[in-house]
């Protein structure tokens, strides 16, 4: 049984370590396939895998064509929207997440840049405090959760809109649940995005929406960069030389928003679950969840079903 590890933006050693133990633990063998930049040896390499664990890695149908014998695709993370579900479904590929593990690690990243922003990207000029500030949640999953937690050590007045969730479960963090989106970016100094990319969220994020965001609103997104509508938001930041956009994912149109110096910044490549430890939680997570599902047939945390 061969599992492979196909991370275009490799885990820390340690967690690859701890990956690799797992899997030779059950008698199976490792493979790695790192840095890669030409899609051919991605599918080269999952010709002879049972397995695959990936991150952001586009597992596509022809990556699923190629991969002969694959059984099942772990996303080594939260969101699955690089992976074509129908494709896998089709395939008879199970595909999993491993939802929880590299949260908390985003959510630091998430104060990180907000103390970058309201600091003024410490170019030396008086900034603001985040303390008594309203923080907007937009979707309370396990990320959101953690953001709450650390807002609260900040002093911050927390919101969150999540349709999906109930009032008592936002509320029994000490956050303020509110009814729609509307209402988030009204209400808040900083929006904080949270949700996936799906078809009902791609494009969401607009001007009518980031629009209604008090003075020198600040949003954060270290989500997906398809759920803004970029050529809205340059729109926006055009018209509002007070709004700030801070994302931890490039937007496409990144030398657009380059304008708008002193009031944007993009990490150069998604750092936000790039740490040690969510590498290691998110990686033998994925890695005890291919063994659990060859050894008792677990799907857990399919989600293509
Ligand atoms: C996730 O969905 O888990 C995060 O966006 C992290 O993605 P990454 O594994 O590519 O860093």
């Amino acid at each position: 049984m061969k599992v492979l590890v196909a991370t275009e933006k490799p885990f820390a050693k340690v967690a690859v370590d701890g990956i690799r133990s797992e899997v030779e633990k059950a008698g199976y063998e490792l493979a790695l396939l790192e840095k890669y930049t030409d899609k051919q040896d991605l599918l080269n390499a999952v010709k002879d895998a049972d397995a695959l664990i990936i991150r952001s890695d586009k597992v596509d149908a022809e990556v699923l064509n190629a991969a002969e014998k694959l059984k099942i695709v772990v996303r080594a993370g939260a969101g699955y929207d690089n992976i074509d579900l129908d494709a896998a479904t089709v395939h008879k590929v199970v595909a999993m997440n491993t939802p929880g593990q590299n949260s908390n690690a985003v959510a630091e990243l998430v104060f990180g840049l907000m103390v970058m922003a309201v600091r003024h990207f410490y170019d030396g000029t008086s900034g603001t405090e985040l303390k008594g500030k309203k923080l907007g949640i937009h979707a309370f999953g396990n990320v959101g959760r953690n953001v709450a937690r650390i807002a609260t050590g900040f002093g911050m007045e927390i919101y969150a809109y999540d349709a999906y969730c109930p009032d008592s479960a936002i509320e029994a963090e000490g956050v303020h649940p509110l009814h729609s989106a509307e209402e988030l970016y009204t209400t808040c100094d900083v929006v904080s995005l949270h949700i996936p990319a799906t078809a009902e969220t791609k494009n969401s994020i607009n001007k009518a929406l980031v629009g209604r965001m008090p003075k020198n609103g600040l949003l954060l997104n270290t989500a997906r960069k398809e759920v803004i509508n970029e050529p809205e938001l340059i729109e926006l930041l055009t018209e509002r030389q007070d709004l700030r956009y801070v994302a931890d994912i490039k937007p496409d149109a990144d030398e657009q928003f380059q304008t708008f110096s002193g009031r944007y910044f993009a990490t150069p490549k998604k750092m936000g679950a790039q740490t040690a430890e969510a590498n290691i939680n998110a990686g033998i997570a994925a890695a005890k969840q291919i063994v659990d599902f060859f050894q008792n047939g677990n799907t857990r945390f399919q989600v293509n079903k």
